[in-house]
């Protein structure tokens, strides 16, 4: 990353560290985000700095590290630091640190900087799976979310010791894009707040053996940007994941599936509950007729046997059919590569679903690549263009006209 000089109006971010051993990750989360022009203040509480000193603190973000409640009283700086803030972001966010913000306490700087802060905030949580998992920490995670806090869910993985679950703070990478995201679309923009979204990514594989299987190059990046997306505009995201190798998005609930079969029953448990179902993945249309169990394995002047192919169900089309509540919205996606206008429409009446997103796809187009350009086709006769640009973009675009149309079933 290059490092860009602080701008006069860059963005104010304030980074609150509270005291877990995750705190020398929030190292690695301020260097992205002063190297990436932010006018950061690190707000440590007394425990942070048993982890990481101050002196870390203030040579890596150009500035003091405020620390006391107390020190000059006459700035009021207990008061300013939250009320000058463009964006708050706790990383690493304890169970007690939450549980203070969720009842309002203001007992050191850190606190009282959430209390005035006007700003959104962000919280990164770390903490044993247990604290995590314990109905107080659920309850003040739900009611910080519930005033418009972004809680992320915490990561999946080696903890603190040899043990290991959900706890781990998210990378600091998926940490500075989704405070990157909150400041792009600022708190107005938290439009899919009390929504469940399922989003599918990846690709199904099919096996033909322990060893083998038919695939597609999928990468996954558009579902995982759709994922993303949605949870930076509040919403609860549940992404179903075929085989793709990205790292989680932040505050995203992943499941992880392999073949079509997989995502087929991992779409219809999720969907129950859901507001809307985004099928992004590339599900392949045909399975092996068999699987062996052994390698297959060639046999010197015997020609190969073909492989024969079933159908495999069409979980768009089903979701789209059966909606496991009434108004729940289904997107689909098409990848072509030609006359692409037209198969899209003929797709979105097979289909049934409200939304099909086109796109086109063929050598340098699309697949593993970070652009995309698409036509999102509605079922309301809609035809909304999106010009190449990152799939972020084209995620924020199908997320549009998704609340376009969720709000519009409500005023019914
Ligand atoms: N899809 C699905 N289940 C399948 C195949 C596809 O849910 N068995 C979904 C994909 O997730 C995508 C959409 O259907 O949202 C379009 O997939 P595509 O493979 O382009 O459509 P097909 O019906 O397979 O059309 P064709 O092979 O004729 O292009």
């Amino acid at each position: 990353m290059n490092a860009s000089p602080e701008q006069p109006h860059a963005p104010r971010v304030v980074l609150g560290v509270s005291g877990g051993i995750a705190a020398y990750k929030a190292c690695e989360l301020l260097r992205r985000l002063t190297e990436s022009g932010h006018r950061v203040t690190v707000v440590p509480t007394a425990a942070a700095l048993h982890f990481v000193g101050e002196a870390t603190w203030a040579a890596l973000s150009g500035r003091p590290a405020a620390t006391e409640t107390w020190a000059s009283v006459h700035e009021v700086p207990h008061v300013r630091i939250g009320q000058q803030a463009d964006l708050v972001v706790v990383a690493p966010a304890t169970a007690d640190l939450m549980a203070k913000a969720a009842h309002g306490l203001a007992d050191d700087l850190l606190t009282n900087t959430l209390l005035t802060a006007r700003c959104p905030v962000v919280f990164a949580p770390a903490m044993h799976t247990e604290m995590w998992e314990h109905p107080a920490t659920q309850e003040n995670v739900a009611t910080l979310r519930r005033r418009g806090a972004i809680v992320l869910e915490p990561a999946v993985g080696r903890l603190t010791g040899v043990d290991t679950g959900k706890g781990r703070l998210p990378e600091p990478s998926a940490i500075f894009e989704a405070c990157r995201r909150v400041l792009a679309r600022g708190t107005q923009e938290r439009d899919l707040a009390g929504r469940h979204v399922v989003v599918s990514a990846g690709g199904t594989r099919e096996p033909l053996d322990p060893v083998r299987f038919l695939g597609n190059r999928s990468s996954g990046k558009q579902g995982y940007a759709l994922a993303a997306t949605a949870a930076a505009r509040g919403a609860r995201v549940t992404l179903l994941s075929a085989n793709a190798e990205l790292p989680d998005p932040a505050g995203v609930d992943v499941v992880r599936v392999s073949t079509a079969l997989q995502l087929r029953e991992a779409a219809l448990k999720a969907a129950v509950d859901a507001d809307v179902v985004v099928m992004a993945a590339a599900v392949a249309d045909f399975r092996p007729a068999e699987y062996a169990t052994g390698k297959i394995k060639k046999v010197d002047g015997v020609e190969p046997a073909p492989v024969a192919l079933v159908r495999n169900p069409d979980i768009l089309a089903e979701l789209s059919a059966h909606r496991a509540r009434p108004g729940q919205l289904v997107v689909g996606f098409a990848a072509e590569t030609d006359d692409v206008l037209a198969h899209g429409r003929a797709k979105l009446a097979r289909k049934g679903c409200d939304l099909l997103v086109v796109n086109e796809v063929g050598d340098g187009l699309a697949f593993g690549l970070d652009t995309n350009a698409a036509v999102v086709l509605a079922a309301d006769g809609a035809e909304v263009p999106v010009p190449h640009g990152p799939k972020e973009a084209l995620a924020d675009t199908v997320w549009d006209q998704v609340v376009t149309r969720l709000r519009a079933a409500d005023a019914l």
